[in-house]
């Protein structure tokens, strides 16, 4: 016989709890270089920052990169992948590249439920993309508007500067003498650079700033946005 009301309700909570204690996302983590970005949420994991996330997979396109060896460091599974070049990409976008779907294999072996592009140089084909709606993320060094698309952003101090997509994106507020610029953590949409956002934060440009010292600044901030972000997706 089933117990009162009160009784069931408690029952159903601690199994709500357990629930909860037990979810848990398996990120993917995608990168080309230094791995700055792949480290601070390797420190948020280890400071229980992020419970119930594990860095279950890191995926390189470069065997130099140095991302490589902090995953290495930490005992995380990492994969040398070599990309193919962008001239050998099928035309139409409608299928995947040869590296995509080598990539598709191993998110699904790795049992992957979020993909983190932070620092991936590579642009993927919408059939690629397409498979991971709502799964995909990309850390852009630029300020994109709320749902990705337009061609200009307005700043908390109302100014309108235009959005920066593509290579370079650092040199490029510079060059256009915007006073603000910043990073982006968005879902990755077949457009480039253009889907919703999930979280950003703005970085003031100081006088005598180089790309690199920009750059610098930029990825700082990048280090708690990338964080807060997984946060907001689980
Ligand atoms: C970051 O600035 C990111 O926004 C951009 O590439 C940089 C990667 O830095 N896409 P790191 O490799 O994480 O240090």
């Amino acid at each position: 016989m089933s117990g009162s009301a009160g009784e069931q309700s408690d029952w159903k909570n601690i199994v709500r709890t357990e629930e909860m204690a037990r979810k848990t996302l398996r990120l993917g983590v995608l990168i080309s270089g230094d791995g700055s970005n792949l480290q601070a949420l390797i420190d948020a994991i280890e400071q229980r920052e992020l419970p119930g996330v594990e860095i279950a997979l890191v995926v390189s396109n470069r065997a130099d990169a140095y991302g490589i060896q902090r995953a290495l460091k930490h005992r995380i599974p990492v994969i040398y992948l070599p990309w193919q070049k962008r001239s050998a990409l099928p035309s139409t976008g409608k299928s995947m590249s040869t590296s995509e779907a080598k990539l598709t294999a191993l998110l699904h072996l790795f049992q992957i439920d979020l993909i983190a592009c932070a620092g991936w140089m590579r642009i993927f084909t919408p059939a690629f993309v397409s498979q991971f709606p709502r799964r995909l993320i990309n850390l852009h060094p630029a300020l994109l508007p709320d749902d990705g698309i337009g061609d200009t952003f307005t700043t908390s101090d109302g100014t309108v500067i235009p959005v920066f997509r593509g290579l370079h994106v650092v040199r490029q507020a510079l060059e256009a003498g915007v006073k603000v610029t910043g990073s982006t953590l968005h879902y990755v949409t077949p457009e480039v650079d253009a889907g919703p956002v999930i979280c950003r934060a703005e970085v003031a440009i100081e006088p005598g700033d180089t790309e690199e010292s920009l750059h610098e600044r930029i990825k700082q901030v990048e280090h708690k946005l990338i964080v807060k972000g997984i946060r907001i997706s689980f």
